[in-house]
């Protein structure tokens, strides 16, 4: 099939894919009612088109915590990655690599920091989560640290994990979830041989890393609602702030107060974001949120922003209300499950050229030229 979008990278992720697995990517809380704005507002931000400005050469970098990188993209956490390709963590890193992009390693990933680390050659960011097990979160923060980690995302909009009502009809949970979830995989032969078969380990690979031993992924969805820690407070952030000493961005601010709370308590940098849909239905999208938080802490702090993006006019419309630097999750993961890494790195290049596209036709130079004087 042509492959010219996120949109037909999911077509062909929704073919190749048994269909726990892409309902798992491509589904959201409740109605999905967020999950749907997050796309529709985003689509609604007009832009001002500019003519004659002699936008000739374009500068798509930027700088996020003393380091360059080649454009104002970072690839989300997203967990399970390595369940969509092989060893996909790996694949979707080294795709980051390849554009001098961060990638965001999740805590629940397939493949351990290790493995990434290890085939990757510049210095990944990771995700963490609040969990019950202090001792676990304490044990990743320092083989983060040991592997050379730059930055902490600290994810704080998932106490308790929202509810996906796909995943009991998809297989993902439910009834005989087991049974169903190899029936799909036999009828999807191409994903079962080369991530079925040969992707093994099946595991959350930071788990068994602290464990010492394998921790299936037989009831996912029931080990985070176990494992997740509803009692997280701000206090929290203070131990985790003196555990990791590099930059610290916390992910899942929708408003302004929280933001400048999340700087209060240290942190260098915020993800405007919604969890893509997948927490609270009826949440701001985060064209919503976002004018309002770059209001109140813009030069202040790096403001990064995610849910909703497809196309480089979408990151560059996050840039247009005030981020710093855009996430994209299910559109890299869309375009890993068809293609690995190769996949992803095309879709790269299709955002490059959109963004290069609206510089031109906005008449800025500059990623940070980019900003409210654009919007329409
Ligand atoms: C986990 O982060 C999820 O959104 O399912």
């Amino acid at each position: 099939m042509i492959i010219s979008s996120a949109t037909d990278f999911r077509e062909a992720a929704r073919r190749k894919l048994p269909p726990f697995l892409f309902h798992y990517l491509d589904g959201g809380a409740g109605a999905e009612q967020t999950l749907r704005a997050n796309v529709d507002d985003l689509q609604q931000v007009k832009l001002r088109q500019r003519v004659l400005q002699g936008s000739e050469q374009l500068d798509l970098s930027t700088t996020w915590f003393g380091r360059q990188h080649d454009l104002p993209i970072g690839l989300a956490p997203v967990g399970l990655t390595g369940m969509y390709a092989r060893r996909g963590e790996v694949q979707a890193a080294r795709a980051a690599a390849s554009r001098n992009i961060p990638f965001i390693q999740s805590t629940v990933s397939v493949c351990p920091l290790a493995e990434v680390a290890r085939q990757v050659s510049q210095p990944i960011w990771f995700q963490l989560y609040v969990l019950k097990d202090r001792g676990f979160m304490r044990d990743v923060l320092q083989r983060a640290k040991d592997l050379g980690a730059s930055t902490l995302v600290f994810t704080v909009d998932m106490p308790v994990p929202g509810a996906r009502y796909r995943d009991a009809h998809s297989g993902m949970s439910g009834p005989n979830a087991a049974l169903r979830r190899i029936m799909q995989a036999m009828l999807h032969p191409t994903w079962a041989l080369d991530v079925g078969v040969f992707g093994r380990p099946h595991d959350l690979g930071n788990i068994s890393a602290y464990r010492g031993h394998a921790t299936g992924l037989e009831d996912y969805i029931g080990w985070l609602g176990a494992n997740f820690d509803p009692g997280i407070g701000w206090k929290d952030l203070e131990w985790i702030r003196e555990e990791w000493q590099g930059p610290m961005v916390i992910k899942g601010i929708l408003e302004a107060d929280d933001a400048r709370a999340a700087q209060r308590f240290g942190a260098d940098g915020i993800v405007v974001s919604n969890h893509g849909g997948r927490q609270l239905d009826g949440a701001l999208s985060t064209a919503q949120a976002l004018p309002a938080i770059a209001d109140a802490v813009k030069g202040q702090m790096s403001i990064f922003a995610d849910s909703g993006v497809r196309t480089g006019t979408d990151v560059f419309r996050l840039l247009a209300l005030g981020a710093d630097g855009v996430l994209i999750g299910r559109a890299f993961v869309y375009a890993l499950a068809a293609q690995g890494q190769a996949g992803v790195e095309k879709l790269l290049a299709i955002m490059e050229k959109d963004i290069r596209t609206n510089m031109v036709l906005t008449g800025v130079k500059s990623i940070r030229d980019i900003g409210p004087h654009l919007l329409a």
